[in-house]
């Protein structure tokens, strides 16, 4: 794994641009595996205004995403499909066609995960992006999720909800589950691009980088690819130096 250390969540971002820039750059019709969260939007906001100033285009480019609450979908502001449009693809020039999310309001769960996977399997991503839980979940796998897991899902964690209930009115508002890729899948990724930054997440980047391998910390995993970056904070980095 190679580890960026940089001061802040500025510089964070921008080396986060850059090395999704490369991918981007060199394949213009490249499969780019996105995430929410608040980590990603610094560098969405960098690839939005590069877009603008220099004209860098995504009309070709086809994007798959990590994961999405059961039971919401693109009318409510705390679905993640609507978290891809107002923070990237409405500002960029994507075919909404072309980008991929599963349907939190599906009725036949199962069915859903099945397509989603078939697609994975037909659209293995360039780059994939991951923010990573306190509890050193990646997109929903929690703690405990086997590696060879595909789509599926999950029951979240309580600590999950609790770290997220701050997107919300009240914390009984967050969903209990939600859709999410597997390991499996987002280890067949190309590339793996790891952000982190912030105090609060100092002790699941220890497990990313230097614990053991095992599923009680999801993201360690990583450790695993033959091409994951991890770009992070001084404050997330602090265990690790
Ligand atoms: C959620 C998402 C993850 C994300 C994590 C961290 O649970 N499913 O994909 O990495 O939260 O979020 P944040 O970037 O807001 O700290």
């Amino acid at each position: 794994m190679k580890v960026i250390i940089v001061k802040d969540y500025e510089e964070m971002s921008l080396k986060a641009f850059e090395v999704m820039s490369e991918v981007v750059k060199n394949k213009p019709d490249a499969v780019l595996g996105l995430a929410t969260g608040s980590t990603p939007i610094g560098l969405y906001k960098n690839m939005i205004k590069d877009h603008k100033e220099n004209g860098t285009s995504y009309k070709q480019i086809k994007t798959v995403n990590l994961d999405e609450y059961a039971g919401l979908d693109y009318s409510s502001d705390q679905s993640y499909v609507y978290f891809m449009r107002s923070n990237l693809f409405d500002h960029i020039d994507i075919d909404l066609a072309n980008t991929n999310i599963e349907n939190g309001k599906a009725t036949d769960r199962q069915k859903e995960c099945d397509r989603y996977n078939a697609l994975l399997e037909v659209m293995q991503q360039d780059i994939q992006v991951l923010g990573i839980g306190s509890n050193g979940h990646i997109a929903f796998n929690e703690p405990g999720t086997p590696f060879g897991s595909v789509t599926h899902i999950v029951d979240l964690a309580e600590s999950t909800i609790k770290d997220n209930s701050r997107m919300f009115a009240s914390i009984d508002e967050v969903p209990r589950q939600a859709f999410t890729m597997g390991l499996k899948n987002i280890m067949n990724a190309k590339k793996v691009l790891i952000l982190a930054n912030g105090a609060n997440k100092a002790k699941a980047v220890y497990g990313l980088v230097k614990g053991e391998v095992t599923e009680n910390l999801p993201a360690s995993v990583l450790q695993l690819h033959p091409d994951c970056v991890l770009v992070c904070d001084e404050a997330a980095a602090s265990l690790i130096k």
